[in-house]
């Protein structure tokens, strides 16, 4: 049968939307409550909607009973803080999983890079249902920081990069793409993440706020792409060995991250 998706995603799998003339008080993720997460670079998460809305970002299969990353529970000590987030989640009116503030430390380049994985927001999604994508908006105006996606891990040349202005609105299926982000500082960046299920309120949210299949990517030197690529070579084999005096082998790709 299979999934429902979005056909502005079915091409190129990304979408920018105009980007929102924000008016949010800083304090509606300033104030929310951050757990430590693992996800691309120095993170912490503050979930506004979880398995059973409680303050943790842990995959809904990974509770018991698991289910996919649908039908989120709003964590009330934190939506009350955040109502103005809560509502933009809320806007398309699509299924909502998991939805979170991410706040990330300035990294580099290279380690965007080194950073790079997929989503794994369809685990146990029923086929026939809505595929589930994953929503930024980006709170802080980090305007020289970039969403770096590839479609191939190890291949610079599948690679997309898009500012992170206030506003900024990006919808991508990152099962798909290879994702993270390069966030040059020097105040950490905050971004609103929601997963959103595939279908008729989605596309609609989308066809209104103009999404753009195919939205101009940020060149960057060839120098600083060819010593990404060596030092994310130099890593892996790092941590392959690391782990091989373990006696870890390492798996080919590593373990889905959030
Ligand atoms: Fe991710």
């Amino acid at each position: 049968m299979g999934f429902l998706t979005s056909p502005a995603l079915d091409d190129t799998g990304l979408v920018v939307l105009d980007r929102l003339d924000l008016s949010i008080d800083p304090a509606e993720w300033r104030g929310l409550e951050y757990v430590g997460w693992r996800s691309s670079g120095i993170t912490r998460f503050a979930p506004l909607a979880s398995y059973a809305g409680e303050i943790e970002c842990n995959g809904f299969w990974n509770h018991t009973p698991p289910r996919t990353d649908k039908d989120g529970v709003w964590v009330a000590a934190q939506v009350a803080k955040a109502p103005t987030l809560q509502r933009l989640a809320l806007e398309p009116g699509a299924n909502l999983g998991r939805c979170r503030v991410i706040e990330l430390q300035p990294n580099t380049y290279a380690d965007a890079v080194y950073n790079l994985h997929q989503d794994d927001n369809n685990r146990l999604n029923a086929d026939g249902t809505g595929w589930v994508v994953r929503s930024w908006l980006n709170l802080t105006d980090d305007a020289d920081s970039l969403l770096i996606l590839r479609s191939d891990r190890f291949d610079p040349a599948t690679e997309i990069r898009l500012p992170l202005r206030a506003g900024s609105r990006i919808i991508v299926d990152t099962q798909r793409f290879w994702h993270a982000v390069w966030h040059r500082g020097p105040a950490p960046r905050y971004a609103l993440i929601t997963s959103w299920t595939s279908g008729p309120q989605l596309d609609a949210y989308i066809a209104e706020g103009n999404g753009d299949q195919h939205p101009t990517s940020v060149d960057l030197p060839a120098h600083l792409v060819a010593e990404a690529q060596t030092e994310l070579h130099r890593r892996i084999e790092e941590r392959r060995r690391a782990l091989e005096a373990q006696g870890i082998v390492m798996e080919p790709v590593e373990s889905l991250y959030e």
